[in-house]
């Protein structure tokens, strides 16, 4: 059974797709671990990476995308939730030469417009907004999780700001990776997250909860070796969980958003960035294989 792991930060462009994109990859080529990612963004940057634009284009064509998936599951009629996935994507190669056992379910620009109909179709059994909008989330989240049964880890790529695909991916989450970048903007967007993923009202509740209990872990990304970043980072530390690895600012990382065709390795992709993903996998890999391990158990008790 998988772990599920969401990736989110309601400020945009602080590197969620691209730490999605590494930490599949890591877990799918070093983990050698079947890995599923989900795509939740309608900018669709994870897919793009994975499958680049004419490779977009044929899934939407082929309407195998979480789109398509939400509609046509949501009522619950009998297809199957692998037939909207895309087998052993990405352009790099394992060991082997061989694409890695990484599945995309590709991201829509109509995510948004199939979640205002999910809306309106929930609306016809309540006419409590709340009430509606925790029922679609709630369905939304039965969907996700019946991606866990033939993955060992599902990262789910969220979109900046909030919706109820977002919100869905918080609560299926088993740990949500909170990337920033550090600037003066960044402690108020983590606190904001927080709040959600922990579900408290105020600061002060939150801290409530000790650090190591929480459901998320923050890494600094785009770190530049300056003592501003520094204090930033320990800042935010004193009232977050935080990951020891951080993800220096490198062209090598920027550049591996760009997708080739042809399968390269993982060094020709993130050249000298591959020293990062190594730590940052090499940090998560325990939580995640634990966590996995622990969902596998709890399923075939139940
Ligand atoms: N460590 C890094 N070093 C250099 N560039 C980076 C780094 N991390 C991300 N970037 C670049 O920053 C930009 C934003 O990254 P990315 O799209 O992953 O962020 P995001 O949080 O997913 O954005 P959005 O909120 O729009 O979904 C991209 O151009 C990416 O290549
Ligand atoms: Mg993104």
């Amino acid at each position: 059974m998988a772990f599920f792991m969401a990736v989110a930060n309601r400020k945009g462009g602080v590197g969620k797709s691209t730490i999605s994109v590494m930490l599949a990859q890591a877990f799918a080529i070093w983990g050698k671990k079947r890995v599923l990612m989900i795509d939740l963004d309608s900018q669709c940057n994870a897919s793009l990476i994975l499958i680049g634009g004419q490779g977009w284009r044929d899934a939407r064509n082929a309407d195998k995308t979480i789109a398509d998936f939400f509609y046509d599951l949501f009522d619950g009629i009998p297809a199957k939730p692998r037939d909207y996935l895309l087998p052993n994507v990405g352009d790099v190669q394992d060991e082997t030469g061989k694409a890695p056992r990484l599945a995309l379910l590709p991201g829509s620009l109509l995510l948004e417009d199939i979640q205002g109909e999910l809306f309106v179709r929930q609306a016809r059994e309540s006419s409590n907004p709340e009430v509606v909008a925790n029922r679609v989330r709630g369905r939304i989240e039965n969907l996700l999780r019946r991606y866990g049964a033939s993955y060992v880890l599902v990262v789910l790529d969220c979109p900046p700001g909030l919706s109820l695909a977002a919100l869905a991916a918080l609560k299926t989450a088993d740990k949500v990776i909170v990337p920033f970048k550090p600037d003066y903007v960044s402690q108020l967007a983590v606190d904001r997250i927080a709040l959600l993923i922990e579900d408290k009202g105020t600061l002060d509740a939150l801290n409530q909860v000790p650090t190591a209990e929480r459901g998320y872990l923050c890494l600094a990304n785009g770190v530049r070796n300056s003592g501003k970043d520094r204090n930033l980072i320990e800042e935010i530390g004193l009232f977050h969980p935080m990951m020891q690895t951080q993800m220096p600012q490198k062209d090598a990382i920027a550049n591996a958003f760009d997708w080739e065709p042809g399968l390269r390795t993982l060094e020709q992709k993130y050249g000298d960035g591959l020293s990062d993903m190594r730590r940052l996998y090499a940090e998560l890999a325990p939580m995640i294989e634990r966590g996995s391990q622990k969902a596998t158990l709890q399923a075939a008790n139940e």
